[in-house]
């Protein structure tokens, strides 16, 4: 299939040239696709991922449809092939899909034009861990030996399953902290102090309450004392350690209201890359070279 469904289908070089052309994008390199249609599909709610690639298209110059689920044919029962099929046929030159379904886009083989994932169930975001090492190489203009922790609610996170896999690949020591009942495992856990004073990236997780099947065993306020990361624990960081956090971010849990947009909060940079790095990925995915 082509497009970008996920980051391990691509090679570490890969990644690397895309990180390195939404850079070239974000210091002005201009690029357009006038003649071309796209069309943005989101089966689950998004601000940041939904539209910054419509921004991002808007900015290549493309045509942009965005589909509405809610006044669709979805109501009537039309699966999610045949709904990317009668977008196929109406000349769109890519789509952008979010579902709820772990790896939707396994349904979806026949379809020829490519496909950009927007995030599927626990599984895969990747624009989102792109624009995430993005954020990081600008800051440290390497990958090589940088220790990231990922704290809060990582078994249900396809952030950090993402992230977990291409930073290992990257040369990155990649920990997870937090509650015991979130570690599923994908990475070494380490207490939140050990985390705290050890990372070169912080990088937190909202708790995903619409994703539980089970209540969490703590309340809000208890995550936020245990786990939560305040004014007073940032001074603990590494003097060049930065916050990263995928958004939207829950101010009083996962975060202090005021470290959102602190100094070493990187979270706002993160968005704004995000729009270029989807400039990049739909770039090379229309000119064959992704
Ligand atoms: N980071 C992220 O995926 O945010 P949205 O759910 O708002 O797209």
């Amino acid at each position: 299939m082509k497009g970008l469904l996920t980051l391990s289908d691509l090679k570490t070089e890969q990644i690397l040239d895309i990180i390195h052309y939404a850079l070239e994008l974000k210091q002005g390199l201009s690029v357009s696709y006038e003649n071309k249609k796209m069309a943005t599909l989101f089966f689950e709610n998004s601000t940041r991922t939904h539209y910054s690639f419509i921004t991002a298209m808007m900015n290549l110059g493309i045509k942009v449809i965005d589909f509405n689920s809610a006044i669709s044919s979805v109501s009537k029962g039309e699966s999610l092939y045949d709904t990317i099929r009668t977008f196929e046929a109406l000349g769109m030159d890519g789509i952008v899909i979010r579902h709820p379904k772990d790896e939707y886009f396994k349904e979806l083989e026949k379809i020829q034009i490519p496909i950009f994932n927007g995030g599927d169930g626990a599984s895969h975001h990747p624009t989102q861990s792109l624009l995430d090492l993005m954020t990081i190489y600008e800051e440290f203009q390497s990958f090589q030996g940088l220790k990231c922790c990922i704290i809060g609610d990582i078994s249900h996170s396809r952030v950090a399953h993402t992230n977990i896999e291409v930073m290992k690949r990257l040369g990155m020591e990649v920990y997870i902290s937090g509650p015991k009942e979130f570690d599923d495992g994908s990475a070494a856990y380490i207490p939140l102090e050990q985390a705290i004073n050890c990372a070169d990236i912080l990088m937190l997780l909202r708790v995903q309450f619409e994703r539980h099947k089970e209540k969490m065993k703590m309340s809000t306020l208890e995550y936020h004392q245990s786990f939560g990361i305040t004014k007073k624990k940032t001074e603990q960081m590494k003097s060049k350690a930065i916050i990263l956090h995928p958004a939207p971010v829950n101010r009083g849990v996962e975060i202090a209201d005021d470290v959102v947009e602190c100094d070493k909060s990187r979270i706002y940079k993160q968005m704004t890359n995000g729009v270029y790095i989807r400039m990049a990925v739909i770039s090379m995915v229309l000119d064959g070279k992704l």
